[in-house]
């Protein structure tokens, strides 16, 4: 059997996240405390892939840094640096070298499956496709690349975020290539956005009557590039956490239900209602955390209250209640005025996202 290969894309601009992604890669962004991409990476391992190559962009260094060689995953890692961010088609285009004459899975750093792909892998192994894709139903397809399917439920058509969408049928960052899309990507033009588009290199296959699969993912996926999603997906990976407590809970609190309390962490006079992840070195003092909340490594929570949102690391809140649905960066500090005027006080970053209940 040939190889399989895996394509990763970790570069890409993550305007959908500013101001996180101003500074750190939207695939690190975590969820229930791990970076979306490494879920990403474990699928691909559980399917039997182990050559994987990796496409940076400008945050390239922190990608590195949070993967390394593979080797934590099972998997071995190559780099392949991308100059801007000219499409997922482009992404392929410089893959060539690495990718030879392979079957690939490409995986969108940013997406997430539950459920993983080893049947999907499976089988586009056991078809003759030229290209598999994923197809899942969607309340507003004209975020997503949509297809129309024939009366058999071949794929007739596939647009990029169709303003008129002739389906709901979104196209899921997952798909699996025979070489023959390296034809394809170097026969198609940029898209009026400026971008290689991969919808339009599957399109020339299915126009010049390449095999082209479709599968309906009945489980769930989420593309993390928005605030809201980020949040949906880390409440549906919550959903399956059980209770671990490994730091330190005073007499004083009340942990209810599934609440994983990371080494190093400190509970005091608090009470934490799960699914609740505390992470390691982290200190909640004389407060509430409700439903769906990760807080990352070495955060303060002081006399304030947050539920269903995601805190990463070395950040602080103190004085404030009530914080809900927030994504809250690395090192921020948010805190209660300290005297009169009872004002709000903001300094918040470019592109930052601020709503104050009256
Ligand atoms: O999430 C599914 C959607 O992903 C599909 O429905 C669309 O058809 C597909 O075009 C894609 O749309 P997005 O607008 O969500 O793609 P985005 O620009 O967010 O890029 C997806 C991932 O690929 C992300 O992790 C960044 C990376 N990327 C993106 C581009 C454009 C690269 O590594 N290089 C690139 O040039």
């Amino acid at each position: 059997m040939a190889n399989l290969k895996a394509l990763v894309l970790a570069g890409g601009k993550g305007t959908r996240l500013r101001p996180l992604t101003h500074t750190s890669a939207k695939q690190l962004v975590p969820v229930a405390n791990k970076p979306v991409l490494h879920y990403g990476l474990e699928a691909i391992a559980a399917a039997g892939i182990t050559d994987v190559g990796i496409i940076l962009g400008e945050t390239g260094p922190e990608i590195r840094a949070a993967v390394g060689n593979g080797s934590q995953f099972g998997l071995n890692v190559t780099y392949i640096q991308q100059e801007a961010p000219l499409g997922l088609a482009h992404a392929v285009l410089i893959a060539r070298g690495y990718l030879g004459d392979d079957d690939f899975v490409m995986y969108l750093g940013d997406n997430f499956l539950l459920g993983g792909i080893t049947e999907l892998v499976e089988e586009f192994r056991a078809s003759d496709y030229d290209a598999q894709i994923l197809l899942t139903q969607v309340a507003d397809p004209r975020l997503f690349g949509v297809a129309e399917l024939g009366a058999e439920g071949q794929v007739i058509q596939l647009l990029e975020k169709p303003e008129f969408p002739p389906s709901d049928l979104a196209v899921v960052g997952v798909y699996m290539f025979s070489p023959t899309i390296h034809e394809a990507v170097r026969a198609i033009e940029p898209a009026p956005r400026g971008e290689l588009e991969i919808t339009d290199a599957i399109q020339w296959m299915i126009d010049r009557g390449h095999r082209v699969g479709s599968h309906l993912v009945d489980g769930y996926w989420k593309d993390t590039g928005r605030l809201s999603d980020m949040l949906e997906c880390n409440r549906m990976v919550l959903e399956g956490v059980e209770r671990h407590v490994e730091g330190t809970v005073d007499g004083h609190s009340e942990l209810i239900g599934r609440v994983q309390i990371a080494a190093g962490a400190i509970v005091e006079d608090s009470v934490i209602r799960g699914p609740v992840l505390v992470g390691p070195g982290t200190k909640i003092v004389r407060s509430y955390l409700g439903p769906f909340t990760s807080i990352a490594e070495e955060c303060v929570v002081e006399d304030s209250e947050l539920e269903y949102s995601i805190m990463l690391g070395k950040s602080s809140i103190r004085g404030v209640s009530r914080i809900e649905n927030s994504l809250i960066g690395k090192d921020v500090e948010v805190t209660s005025a300290p005297r009169r005027p009872n004002a709000h006080q903001l300094m918040i970053g470019d592109h930052s996202r601020v709503q104050i209940s009256q």
